[in-house]
């Protein structure tokens, strides 16, 4: 009896520590264990050496700030290498992103936020099938993403430039829907809130959202807490920093089969 108290005690430690704050049965945790699942080698080799690459790039290029409500808010010289490190998802996020996409078997994909293409080429080679819609707002990082897209004969990524405001209503109005929405632009609330809210008119019955650095401030705080209320989500769970969504109705009863 004591053995289980301190089992329990330690598990619910490890969850607080591992800050998984969503209910977790077992259906849960095989969803957990197959986003954990590690990436093909083929797959991974390719991701790594892009990533590689932009990692250890001393290229100087000048960045555009996209600030709130798409407001230009300064112009930054900036190394490759420091966008690719600190701007970019990491291997973890990377790897849930990719496996999201796999297990959802995402053939349409939507990414808010480019950057240098590196969360782009986790999602694209989830499956060779899948189509990558990406949008980006500046020019000399989005021409990175481009020249590496090319230069590692990654095809299924469509990378569209322009401030989101103009591009995201653009794609929107020519998809029917979206599998999976990777939100990883402007980490403002409203504007969050104004992305999520229209990309909500693209869901089909499979559709996933997934959004990056929910906890990264107050705002991305509420705005999360604001879009997990909404009536057509019918699960959400957040997985470290990412908040992910579903739209599936019969989810309700706690039927997690569609990831199999
Ligand atoms: C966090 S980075 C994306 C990182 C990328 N998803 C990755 O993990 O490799 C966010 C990107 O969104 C772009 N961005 C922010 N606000 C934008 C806007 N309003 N319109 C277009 N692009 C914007 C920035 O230029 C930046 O490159």
């Amino acid at each position: 009896m004591k053995l289980k108290i301190y089992i329990s005690r330690a598990y619910l430690l490890i969850v607080h520590i591992l800050k998984i704050d969503f209910y977790i049965d077992s259906k849960t945790l095989e969803i957990k264990k197959k986003l954990m699942k590690e990436i093909a080698i083929d797959k991974k080799k390719k991701i790594f050496s892009f990533s590689k690459s932009l990692k250890q790039s001393n290229q100087v290029i000048e960045t555009i700030e996209l600030g709130k409500g798409s407001t230009i808010t300064h112009l930054r010289k900036r190394k490759v290498c420091d966008i690719a490190k600190n701007s970019s998802v990491n291997k973890k996020i990377g790897k849930i992103i990719h496996n999201l996409s796999k297990f959802n078997n995402a053939k349409n994909i939507l990414e808010i936020g480019t950057s240098l293409g590196i969360s782009t080429v986790y999602l694209s080679t989830a499956s060779s099938c899948s189509k990558v819609t990406t949008l980006e707002g500046c020019e000399n990082t989005s021409n990175i993403a481009l020249n590496n897209f090319n230069r590692f004969s990654i095809d299924n990524i469509n990378l569209i430039k322009g401030d989101f405001s103009f591009t995201l209503d653009e794609v929107l109005e020519k998809t029917e829907s979206f599998d999976l929405i990777f939100f990883d632009g402007n980490h403002s609330k409203i504007d969050t809130l104004n992305y999520f809210n229209k990309c909500l008119k693209k869901i089909n019955s499979k559709s996933i959202f997934v959004f990056d650095d929910i906890s990264w401030s107050i705002e991305m705080k509420s705005a999360w807490n604001q879009i997990i209320k909404n009536d057509m989500v019918t699960l959400s769970f957040s997985f470290f920093r990412l908040g992910v969504l579903f739209f599936k109705k019969d989810l309700k009863n706690k039927n997690y089969n569609f990831l199999q």
